[in-house]
């Protein structure tokens, strides 16, 4: 039986690819810091909780084992990071390095996190220029992508057979900032127009965490040093997305298109950017890569899974509340609901 090994895959990314592993028959052990994190959905499935620190060598050692045939990093975010997991690598079949769309920049150097938008040519590709390596706080905005683009280097220049992974913005059941909560949400209050600005045209690519963990499976057959794009196969607009969760929750509601003229504060969302963000995904199936499905069929499991702990009164904790710091941003229903009853009939 193949075994595969997750570092920090009690998470979004874990959950799926261990759902996806274990059904196709592998032994799947996933590390973490807290047993109680373990999803109960893996755990029934049969995926081991190995307790590691991510930081901690000998414990990653111990984890690791006599090898494995696929180790996962969900948690390598910096060129230490990745240090750490070359010795693990050295003992693994195929290693996969969860690095970013995040390290691309365009032609003026802007990127996911700059104060001006990037501005891509068409679909971005593996070849597309990305930040240079830097040692900044990777939890900042301006550190993330440079301490990723540090982590990618150390792992590619060591010859050993990491494919560095690069999601868009990953949706799945146990995302600790589940996006599209802002319709879900609005769907369940059962609010009767969803405001959209920039007329809801902004595209930023979701990725499906079972589409990761498609791609995860073919790169455990296929070993090499590479660089994979990870997104859907289609990439919808901040309007079709609202339309998308509004219909799994069988609500319906108007759909109010801003304009450029209208208050900052009205109809964000996160995938308004003004330009679109479209990752090619052509690398991934020159390998063999397969998706699980669309953005529709796979978004389902994170509605599903927001609509049930919100129905159910959230007794895990999972729905972000009113004070998150993410979400916060996108729910002013006063300044909406102002605007709505301001308007001309
Ligand atoms: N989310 C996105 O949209 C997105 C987009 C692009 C790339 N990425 C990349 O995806 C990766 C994150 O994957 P994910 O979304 O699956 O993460 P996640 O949902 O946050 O899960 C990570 C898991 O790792 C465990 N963990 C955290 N710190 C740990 C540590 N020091 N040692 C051991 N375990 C630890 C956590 O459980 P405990 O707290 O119990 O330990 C948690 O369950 C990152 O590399 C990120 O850069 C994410």
């Amino acid at each position: 039986m193949p075994r595969a090994l997750i570092l920090g895959g009690t998470g979004l990314i874990g959950r799926a690819a261990a759902l996806r592993l274990l059904d196709a028959g592998w032994q799947v052990d996933v590390t973490g810091r807290d047993p109680a994190r373990m999803p109960h959905e893996i755990a029934a499935a049969g995926a081991r909780f190995v307790a590691a620190d991510r930081g901690e060598e000998r414990q990653l050692r111990a984890a690791m084992g006599d090898g494995a045939d696929l180790l996962v990093d969900c948690l390598c975010y910096t060129a230490a990071d990745a240090r750490l997991l070359l010795p693990l690598a050295g003992n693994a079949t195929s290693t996969v390095l969860i690095s970013s769309r995040a390290v691309y920049v365009d032609a003026d150097g802007n990127h996911a996190n700059s104060g001006t938008p990037p501005r891509f040519d068409g679909p971005i590709t593996e070849a597309q220029p990305t930040l240079a390596p830097g040692d900044m706080d990777y939890r900042s905005g301006e550190g993330y992508g440079p301490n990723k683009v540090a982590a990618e280097h150390v792992a590619l220049d060591s010859g050993l057979p990491i494919t560095v992974v690069r999601p868009s913005l990953i949706h799945g059941a146990g995302a600790a900032t589940p996006r599209e909560w802002v319709f879900v949400k609005r769907a369940l209050d059962r609010r009767g127009a969803v405001l959209l600005a920039h007329r809801g045209s902004g595209v930023v690519h979701p990725t499906a965490a079972a589409n990761l963990a498609a791609l995860l499976e073919t790169v455990a057959g296929r070993p090499g040093a590479r660089i994979l794009n990870c997104a859907d196969p289609d990439a919808p607009n901040a309007r079709d997305i609202a339309r998308i969760v509004a219909g799994r929750l069988g609500h319906a509601w108007e759909e109010v298109l801003l304009d450029g003229t209208a208050a900052e504060e009205l109809g964000r969302t996160p995938w308004d950017s003004p330009h679109p963000v479209v990752l090619d995904m052509s690398a991934a199936e020159e390998l063999g890569y397969q998706p699980a499905g669309d953005y529709a069929a796979t978004v389902a499991a994170e509605v599903d899974w927001l609509a049930d702990a919100a129905r159910a009164g959230d007794p895990a904790g999972i729905l972000p509340d009113a004070d998150h710091p993410y979400f916060g941003w996108f729910f002013d229903y006063a300044a909406e609901d102002t605007f709505l009853a301001a308007r001309t009939p």
